[in-house]
């Protein structure tokens, strides 16, 4: 049978990274965290000392550097997920601190991190048979995906979720820090000059607010089932 391409798209936090690494790990595809990509440029720019101290980026060495960054997934064996390399080096903590979180959405902004991010990621879906969850997957990495999903979730929700993960991560916190983070990043990822997060008209939308996670997963592989027979 033949492998379809499933772009999962929507608001940070909203759970689409584990709806599409379940997904993926239950039908068999390649499943890839686009999020990850931008946030491995952010950590470049950061160990290179690119991001002043009043969060502004040095975007012409930044862009001169573009090819310096080499991001790559390798499966973990133990959690039977994709770990996320930068540079042959295993970056999956560094990539989800705050830190890296609150730097990322303006470096995804940048036309030239979009730019190269967007052909990598083409590369990687060339044959078809992935999960690819981000924002822009829909509308423009993959405009002709067969199964396109649209995530969404309340913003307190989302942001619980996300302090949830930070502390059993063993990382400190503030509710109120992580809540205004995702605000932010919203609105910069929704209001970008080049592919900005939006839905694509032929997206199905799931509100997750109210579903568990194994629900979601159901969801998911029920719609896989109705285009893949379709
Ligand atoms: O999904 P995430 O929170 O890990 O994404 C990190 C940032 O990268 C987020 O601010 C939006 C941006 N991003 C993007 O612009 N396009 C994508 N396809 C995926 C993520």
């Amino acid at each position: 049978m033949k492998k379809i391409t499933i772009a999962i798209d929507g608001h940070s936090s909203c759970g689409k990274s584990t709806m599409a690494k379940d997904l993926a790990r239950e039908i068999g595809y390649i499943y890839i965290d686009s999020g990850a990509m931008y946030r491995c440029c952010t950590l470049f720019a950061l160990h290179q000392g690119l991001i002043n101290p009043d969060g502004s980026i040095q975007t012409e060495e930044l862009e001169r550097r573009m090819s310096d960054i080499h991001v790559s997934f390798r499966l973990n064996a133990e959690t039977g997920h994709p770990d996320t390399y930068l540079n042959n080096t295993c970056v999956e903590r560094e990539i989800r601190t705050m830190e890296v979180s609150s730097h990322v959405s303006p470096i995804a902004a940048l036309p030239f991190v979009r730019a190269a991010m967007t052909s990598q990621q083409q590369e990687i879906g060339r044959e078809g048979g992935i999960v690819m969850d981000g924002r822009d997957i829909g509308t423009a990495v993959f405009p002709n995906a067969e199964m396109k999903v649209f995530v969404t979730a309340s913003d307190e929700i989302r942001a619980q979720r996300r302090y949830d993960e930070l502390i059993a991560k063993g990382e400190s916190a503030d509710f109120q820090q992580v809540l205004e983070n995702l605000r932010e990043r919203d609105r910069i990822d929704s209001t970008r000059a080049v592919a900005p997060l939006r839905q694509a008209e032929d997206a199905l939308v799931l509100d997750n607010s109210h579903m568990s996670i194994p629900e979601q997963k159901q969801w998911l592989i029920d719609r896989f089932k109705e285009r893949i027979h379709a």
